[in-house]
């Protein structure tokens, strides 16, 4: 029998949480796909977000429903135990055990799902389910839709309304418990120690694929199962390449190296993003660029209190972000014709953060109301401050100086009661600290 990784208690108040809040409505979560990569070889499986926060169940071919007001209010579907398939791919809880371990009022083979989910959803009013995400369960999901009428008989009644269960999660996942804290805490610092890992140990010549390597060894060492996205390794030009993946280059000496990476610790997802030169030594043009991002991002960080809206955080990069780009001669003209004719965005193409938890670009409403007014930021928030100016090298309106120039400062901020906690500060980032630690310690062979 394997060990759940967290306590199964804390998905069960979660599912009671959500069953008070349903009303008249089930809710239907599903496992994600298996991928399969080639012929009978698998991407490595992860659950679903929502299933996961809701259950800790890490199986595919799982179905969770939660319906209010039955006897059994919470119901899970999974694969039944099968020896053969058990040999080769690993153990499966099965029925008994799962009801057991993951304390479901009644748990059944997801073979029965259609034939026992439609009895069990009669007589809601709606049913919250998100589609497409996983093909199969569509078609299960949707099978038991149209059963659900039929068993209506002649009624001359419509199918029962789904709506979106993801915005239904997302905004239970927006304010983060002190349960997500801790798992949020602990992906924050062990993706900043996989930083301070590759800074120290990087060296002109070394390939960006050493250094990927260098920041996963350092994260699955302290407890990653994964990351918690594919990580950016982009040195030279490359680092103006908003979600560069090849890592394939030579790090160059006299070149800075763009590294956004985070660790996932519990279904949690750190997300750091640090910009620091190849040799320990910022040459005077990179060094330009670099403070006036980081000093913008200090100035972002400054502003996080409960209350101000997130776009406020959006409008206020683009706004120092563009004197930035005036300073450095990148653009010309007044800030505000710049910004309301979008010019900035050659430079700052992105937004200056998301909500991030379980997922990197996690859950949850940016706005409020019908017409989508900007959403005041409450504490329990968690999101990233990630300015940054990129000038591609090939961009000759640009100072010569400046292009090849990429340069991104993300850190990871929980929103208190008078302000927010850095939980990257492990992380450095100010120069004088960049330069004493990059290349410090002895590389792997
Ligand atoms: N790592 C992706 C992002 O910063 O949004
Ligand atoms: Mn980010
Ligand atoms: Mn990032």
């Amino acid at each position: 029998m394997r060990t759940p990784i967290e306590n199964i208690e804390v998905f069960k108040k979660r599912r009671q949480v959500a069953l008070d809040k349903l009303g008249s409505s089930a809710l239907i979560v599903t496992a994600r796909p298996e991928f399969i990569r080639n012929d009978d070889v698998h991407f490595p499986y992860r659950q679903d977000s929502n299933l996961y926060y809701l259950t800790g169940f890490e199986e595919p071919e799982s179905i969770l429903m939660l319906l209010p007001g039955k006897k059994a209010q919470t119901v899970l579907f999974v694969r039944r135990k099968n020896p053969e398939r058990e040999t080769w791919d690993g153990f499966r809880y099965g029925p008994a055990d799962a009801q057991t371990v993951f304390k479901f009022d009644e748990v059944y083979p997801i073979d029965e799902f259609e034939a026992r989910a439609v009895e069990m959803l009669k007589g809601y009013d709606g049913i919250y389910y998100r589609l497409r995400k996983n093909a199969e369960m569509d078609q299960k999901v949707m099978g038991v839709v149209e059963s659900l009428k039929y068993s209506q008989g002649r009624t001359g009644l419509g199918l029962i309304s789904i709506h979106d269960a993801d915005e239904f999660l997302g905004e239970m996942r927006v304010i983060k418990s002190s349960e997500e804290l801790h798992n949020l805490r602990m992906a924050c610092e062990i993706s900043a120690q996989g930083h301070l890992s590759a800074m120290k140990s990087v060296r002109p010549g070394m390939s960006e694929r050493q250094v990927q390597a260098l920041l996963q060894y350092e994260f699955m060492s302290r407890g990653s199962a994964r990351d918690g996205y594919y990580p950016i390794v982009a040195s030279g030009n490359a680092a103006t390449t908003l979600h560069y993946n090849f890592n394939d280059q030579p790090c160059k000496d006299g070149d800075l190296l763009l590294i956004d990476a985070g660790a996932e610790y519990n279904y949690y997802s750190g997300d750091i993003t640090r910009t620091f030169p190849v040799n320990g030594k910022f040459k005077k043009a990179q060094l330009e660029v670099y403070n006036h991002v980081l000093n913008i991002q200090k100035q972002l960080i400054e502003m996080v209190k409960p209350g101000v809206p997130f776009r406020l955080f959006h409008e206020k990069a683009a706004e120092l972000l563009t004197d930035a780009m005036l300073d450095l001669g990148l653009l010309s003209g007044r800030r505000a014709d710049i910004i309301s004719a979008q010019l900035h965005r050659k430079y700052y193409p992105h937004g200056m953060g998301h909500y991030l938890g379980m997922d990197v670009h996690d859950t949850g409403r940016y706005v409020v109301g019908s017409k989508g007014e900007p959403r005041p930021i409450e504490e329990g928030m968690t999101f990233t401050v990630e300015p940054g100016l990129y000038i591609p090298a090939a961009d000759t309106s640009a100072p010569a100086e400046y292009r090849g120039i990429g340069v991104r400062i993300e850190d990871n901020v929980l929103v208190t009661s008078t302000g927010c906690e850095i939980m990257t500060q492990s992380a450095p980032k100010e120069v004088d600290d960049l330069e004493r630690l990059i290349g410090s310690e002895p590389t792997f062979k």
